[in-house]
């Protein structure tokens, strides 16, 4: 059999998964938020083509840096239609990531510190405690985790 013909074989969703080091359930979540994307044999079963291995590497990656999934679709939707991206793709994105993750390191140990009195503490003082938030105060200030979120932008 010519090699050449079988490195050009369509993946099963089981051959990716073990390559990639990921569940089969992984790929279909993956497939389901739009990062990778199959064809399908007479059989209907999921047929990948090779690129996508690239790109499950890239969304790992992505991952262990605490990039969420939304974030990386966003990303890799930039590939202007590239299945994988290349190294220059890859250098672009990490670029840009990890920007992001020096961001939220800042931002955690600010929280860290900010959180150092509160430890042993319990007081939950309105006046004192920067975690305290009784009756909702912080609602007007804006939605979600806002002390954690000044803190991002501090
Ligand atoms: S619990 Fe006392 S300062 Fe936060």
């Amino acid at each position: 059999m010519d090699n050449k013909l079988v490195r050009e074989d369509p993946l099963t969703v089981g051959s990716v998964a073990k390559r990639c080091g990921v569940k089969v359930s992984t790929l279909h979540f993956y497939e389901s938020k739009g990062l990778i994307k199959s064809t399908r044999n007479i059989g209907n079963q999921r047929r990948y083509n090779r690129q996508v291995l690239r790109r499950v590497s890239l969304i790992k990656a992505a991952q262990k840096m605490g990039i969420t999934l939304s974030e990386i679709k966003e990303k890799l939707d930039t590939l202007n239609g590239k299945t994988a991206p290349n190294q220059e793709d890859w250098q672009r994105l990490s670029m840009h990531w990890k920007d992001s993750l020096n961001e939220r390191i800042q931002s955690m140990q600010k929280l860290r510190d900010y959180l150092s009195g509160c430890i042993g503490c319990g007081c939950l003082s309105m006046d004192a405690c920067p975690l305290y938030n009784e009756n909702d105060k912080l609602a007007t200030i804006g939605n979600g985790a806002v002390l954690i979120d000044n803190l991002a932008v501090k």
